[in-house]
């Protein structure tokens, strides 16, 4: 695993996506609430260009049943058919067993650099 550098850090805008290729891999870089994250950009679901979906929050529900809802919970739904990803771990939300492809990010600098 190596890292690349993909961004400068002024390029990536809050809650827009940075497409780029590495390793042969379509990666979108995103940041949201000051944290950077970087997922391939294929649902595993159905193929989806998963980057084009919508970055949400997430619907909650506590002990008591309330329902409720976490801006702070970044998540990205899938333009296709829906699903939502947790956008740091890749895990599908709610019964959703399947999982996005993450990659660890980090700021060396003044650049964004993703480790694949
Ligand atoms: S392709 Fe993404 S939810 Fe179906």
């Amino acid at each position: 695993m190596t890292w690349h550098r993909v961004a400068r850090s002024e390029e990536l805008v809050e809650g827009e996506w940075k497409i780029v290729l590495v390793a042969g891999k379509r990666i979108g870089v995103v940041r949201r609430e000051g944290a950077c994250y970087a997922v391939l950009d294929i649902c595993p679901h159905a193929g989806a260009p998963v980057c084009r979906g919508r970055l949400t929050g997430r619907v909650t529900c506590d002990d008591r049943h309330r329902v409720g809802y976490d801006p702070h919970a970044h998540t990205l739904r899938c333009p296709w058919h829906r699903w939502e990803f947790d956008l740091a771990s890749g895990h599908g939300v709610a019964a959703i067993r399947q999982k996005l492809k993450t990659y660890p990010v980090r700021v060396a600098g003044a650049d964004i650099e993703v480790q694949v």
